[in-house]
């Protein structure tokens, strides 16, 4: 990565605490991160280590507790709904949960008719709109004909995760956040709808952030790796580095945790 260039996204000492006093949770404590153009980068670390909650911050839907997020070199200004909506042009998501990021009032339809207006397609004639809407699907193995006419509830949750990658597609965002985008999803089609990011990363240039708690997944395609702890990054460097000669004893941990998901079971010794 060519560290001449100015950081596409920065989060500079962003701290989120939830509560006060004795029920304060310091959930994100003093984030520095520099994310550069095409990159790609994991946050791994264990659950409630805070990846959701500093991912909320950067995306600027819940407000920092002190800390400033700097955008292609400026300080963020997220002030109003209508600067909101410009930030959002750039930096998108894929959440954990595929249940809470629709409107459930909302067709399938719709949800993707948005997507096109809001990258400008509001005139498109309705033709235009329909093949956009059937390519998408297609690319992450949905059948848009299937879809038509039904609410995102009526959908299972892989195929709810699907068509948050078809919206990535019409979208198409600078910076993609990804917080556990196969969670739902089985090993196999797992596989396919990481190569299918991959894959639109390189078609329209993507610089994108995955959120996990699967070290292996992060290996595979991040440039580099963050591990997160109580809040903190404690480790951080190229994914060959960090991954294959941790330092840490807790991203030891978690990568001795990796094997036990694969190995069979010993039943003998339970
Ligand atoms: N809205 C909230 N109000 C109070 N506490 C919160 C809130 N959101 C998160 N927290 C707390 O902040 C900490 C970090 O939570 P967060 O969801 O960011 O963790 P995570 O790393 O994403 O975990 P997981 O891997 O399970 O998704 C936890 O202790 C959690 O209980
Ligand atoms: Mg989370």
């Amino acid at each position: 990565m060519d560290k001449e260039k100015k950081p596409y996204l920065s989060a500079k000492g962003v701290t989120k605490s939830f509560g006060f006093g004795r029920q304060k949770t310091v959930a994100v404590d003093n984030i520095n991160l520099d994310l550069y153009e095409g990159e790609v980068i994991s946050i791994v670390g264990e659950s409630g280590s805070g990846k959701t909650t500093l991912s909320k911050v950067l995306l600027g839907l819940i407000n920092q507790t002190s800390g400033d997020v700097y955008f292609q070199g400026v300080k963020r200004d997220i002030s109003s709904q209508a600067r909101k909506r410009e930030y959002w042009k750039n930096i998108q998501a894929i959440f954990q949960d595929p249940f809470s990021s629709y409107n459930i009032f909302n067709k399938i339809d719709s949800v993707l008719l948005d997507c096109i207006n809001m990258r400008g397609g509001v005139y498109f004639p309705r033709e235009k709109k329909t093949e956009m809407m059937i390519e998408a699907c297609s690319f992450v193995n949905l059948k848009f004909e299937e879809l038509t006419n039904k609410y995102p509830f009526e959908l299972s949750g892989g195929q709810m995760q699907r068509l948050m990658i078809a919206r990535i597609f019409l979208l198409q965002p600078k910076i993609l956040l990804a917080d556990e985008p196969t969670s739902m999803i089985d090993a196999c089609s797992r596989a396919t709808i990481l190569d299918e990011l991959m894959h639109l990363r390189k078609e329209v240039g993507m610089t994108i952030i995955f959120i996990t708690h699967d070290i292996g997944l992060a290996y595979y395609v991040s440039d580099n790796v963050y591990i997160m702890e109580k809040g903190r990054f404690v480790e951080s460097g190229a994914a060959d580095d960090v991954i294959l000669r941790p330092k840490e004893p807790y991203t030891q941990r978690l990568i001795n945790d990796v094997p036990k998901i694969y190995e069979e079971w010993d039943l003998s010794t339970v």
